[in-house]
């Protein structure tokens, strides 16, 4: 069976720039946004302005819940005292009342050569970009899709096979 490929496009700075328009939605823009980090299917993702140890990810695309998502299942995971499961994620630490902004701790990128082996068998989206470096440990900053309420967040692991996000 061919396995067909779904490209899209990432969300671009210009794209997220476009939606904070006037004189201080511009100028809160400026304070609370640094350096670009990246953008993906449905968020764009900076340096927080005002913490450079913080994300900021900011959700332009409609249907788009990843913010949401992310959030609920980090504050899951913490209320399940998980330690085994939440220590694979970069922590959610704030989310807007809409869920368009989310402040996730900020991960540092690595080498596709120091990628583990085995990951948690609750991770099934192991694309190379969905993950960073965070206080010496591997974790995900990308779960906003995820299979995890079919799956449990277990403690099994699995022969991990890392792919490249297709996203352009
Ligand atoms: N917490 C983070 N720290 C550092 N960089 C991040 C973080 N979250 C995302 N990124 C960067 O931003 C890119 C897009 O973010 P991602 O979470 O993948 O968005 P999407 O869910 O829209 O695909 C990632 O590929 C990564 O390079
Ligand atoms: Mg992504």
């Amino acid at each position: 069976m061919t396995r067909s490929i779904i490209r899209c496009c990432s969300v671009q700075d210009s794209t997220v720039a476009d939606h904070f328009s006037g004189v201080v939605a511009v100028d809160f823009f400026r304070t609370m946004v640094g350096k670009w980090l990246g953008g993906g299917i449905g968020r764009g993702v900076y340096v927080l302005g005002t913490d450079p140890s913080l994300a900021v990810k900011i959700e332009t695309r409609s249907h788009s819940f990843q913010n949401i998502s992310e959030w609920e299942v980090w504050n899951d995971l913490k209320n399940m005292n998980n330690d085994s499961a939440h220590k694979w994620f970069a922590p959610c630490h704030y989310i807007s009342p809409c869920g368009a902004v989310l402040i996730q701790s900020r991960t540092k990128p690595l080498d596709k050569s120091r990628f583990p082996d085995k990951m948690p068998s609750f991770f099934t989206d192991l694309k190379y970009q969905n993950f960073g470096m965070l206080n010496g440990r591997i974790v995900a900053h990308d779960y906003g899709y995820n299979r995890f309420v079919h799956l449990g967040a277990t403690a099994r692991m699995r022969v991990a096979n890392w792919c490249d996000d297709d996203t352009t």
